[in-house]
């Protein structure tokens, strides 16, 4: 089995046996691609939602935060332009009945001729050694050059069917190409049809009256629709932003990939709202001031790269991915779009509503343009829980598994672990805990030898252990171990407050974007 594949199974189960994430409805055999987040999952969410909305709204003084309802007006999906454009196209299998998206087919096709570039590059690095010029080899090698214009004539070419809703283009590509189901190796392939991923619900009762509504796809149109609301009431001039977090729901055809691509996720979104010919640079702005933020994370720059778009959207005139390199490769992890005013005007027109903005400077009113950046949570918690997840070999040659988060995230700040629980260590311990968690969330344990107990804080990411023992009593100090370097030592109960808030306060982490 691929090193890939180990990395991301151990992944899944760490998740699930330390309490981050369970599939849900686990005892009625789950639902698929639908998860619940565990006692420890939640608190590392909220511990991102908070890093995330600290750098958003209290770091800016322009930019507000809403909470909009999951339910909005059905015509809002029509302006937005997903009831008729929010589309996957969809391809069955005659013989397994299992069902594709019919892109991603072609699309891992070419991610399996990038791996055999790959390869040829790998082999001529080993081959050549520190004389070794990569750039000059991709330039020239003639096998690469080939896998490359092959994988850009077939991208290429399926962009252009997918733009045109040339769906039978599509199906004759996969049949070329002689694309199989990766399970059963068929090629019994029905044609390509068009699969709206919205989820369709109803509001009221009685049902011949009942009002058809969908879930929201993404939180982005509860801003829209709020912009006027929030600008009046905040009296910010442009420009401005406004920040949500919340579910977003899409019935995707292929989910997969553990809680990369779910049906019912988080995102976490800022439309920021400017004068009509200054986007781009704002564009530019956020797609810098957003790297800078997932980069303060610690995850290590290399695992992060820009996927400026080609081909664009109608509604955009720029718009770049931040990918990040996750167990099974480079993908989206955020992305960063200048929307110009398209969805604005669009709910002028079918609210019949102005959504102008009077321009003090310019002395005119006009629709603002936007970008918006657009992260998902979901994926954001896999990004960390994944590159931070550490099997480590130590000095004396056991083993530990590590989960080195960045502090301020992690779900449990400190344990607090009397050495046994007789001699009256219990009760000190106790009042230790009680004094500190007001300020932090923290676990306590008194079962088990005190190693066992420390491998299990570092299974969940706990920065600080505290111990408490007999000298504790006698001249109220603790010993303190550190999550990443083990080291132990000795502190003064008194200062245990600060020493904690120095290792995991938001100030150190937001200070780094
Ligand atoms: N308002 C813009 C928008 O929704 P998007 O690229 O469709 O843009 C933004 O989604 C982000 O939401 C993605 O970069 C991704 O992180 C997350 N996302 C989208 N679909 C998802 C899914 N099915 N499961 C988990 N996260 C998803």
């Amino acid at each position: 089995m691929a090193k890939q594949e180990d990395v991301f199974k151990k992944v899944i189960s760490h998740a699930k046996e330390y309490g981050f994430i369970f599939p849900s409805s686990e005892i009625y055999d789950g639902l698929s691609a639908i998860y619940d987040y565990g006692q420890n999952g939640a608190e590392l969410k909220n511990n991102i939602k908070q890093y995330w909305w600290k750098a958003m709204v209290q770091l800016n003084e322009n930019i507000v935060g809403i909470d909009s309802a999951i339910f909005m007006h059905p015509t809002i999906w029509k302006a937005s332009g997903h009831v008729d454009a929010f589309n996957d196209p969809l391809i069955d299998n005659k013989d397994s009945k299992k069902r594709f998206r019919a892109d991603v087919l072609i699309e891992d096709y070419c991610a399996k001729i990038e791996e055999k570039e790959n390869k040829e590059i790998e082999k001529a690095a080993k081959r050549f050694g520190d004389a070794f010029d990569k750039a000059e080899f991709e330039a020239t090698n003639p096998k690469v050059l080939e896998y490359r214009a092959k994988r850009a004539a077939i991208l290429t070419r399926m962009a252009k069917s997918l733009e045109t809703e040339n769906l039978a283009d599509v199906k004759a590509l996969i049949e070329e190409l002689e694309i199989a189901d990766p399970d059963t190796g068929s090629r019994n392939w029905t044609e390509v049809r068009q699969f709206n991923l919205m989820f369709g619900t109803k509001l009221g009762a009685a049902s011949e009256n009942a009002t058809e509504l969908y879930l929201r796809p993404e939180t982005a149109q509860g801003i829209f629709v709020n912009y006027l609301n929030v600008q009046k009431t905040s009296r910010h001039k442009l420009p401005f932003g406004i920040a949500q977090i919340g579910k977003a729901f899409r019935n995707e055809i292929v989910a997969r990939q553990f809680i990369f691509r779910m049906r019912e996720f988080e995102q976490m979104e800022m439309q920021y709202f400017v004068p009509p010919g200054t986007e781009l640079e704002f564009y530019e702005y956020w797609k810098q001031t957003r790297l800078k933020w997932h980069l303060a994370l610690g995850l290590g720059a290399e695992n992060y790269r820009f996927h400026d778009h080609e081909k664009l959207a109608h509604y955009a005139n720029a718009a770049a991915d931040i990918e990040f390199n996750f167990p099974f490769g480079f993908k989206e992890l955020e992305g960063i779009h200048s929307r110009t005013d398209f969805d604005l005007k669009a709910h002028e027109k079918f609210s019949g509503r102005k959504l102008q903005y009077f321009d003090p400077e310019r002395n005119e009113s006009y629709v603002p343009y936007v970008v918006e950046t657009s992260v998902g949570l979901d994926r954001l918690f896999l990004a960390l829980f994944s590159t931070c997840l550490k099997d480590e070999v130590l000095e004396d040659g056991s083993e530990r598994t590590v989960l080195s988060l960045p502090p301020a995230l992690a779900p449990v700040k400190a344990a607090i672990l009397p050495l046994m629980k007789k001699d009256g260590l219990a009760e000190y311990a106790e009042t230790i805990f009680n004094d500190l968690k007001y300020d932090f969330n923290l676990f306590y344990e008194e079962k088990d030898a005190i190693g066992k107990r420390y491998r299990r804080q570092d299974a969940i990411g706990t920065p600080i252990c505290i111990t408490i023992d007999h000298d504790s009593l006698a001249d109220n100090t603790v010993t303190i171990r550190d999550r990443d370097t083990m080291k132990q030592e000795r502190v003064a109960v008194a200062d245990l407050r600060r020493i904690i808030d120095e290792k995991v306060n938001f100030r150190t982490l937001l200070s780094k974007i």
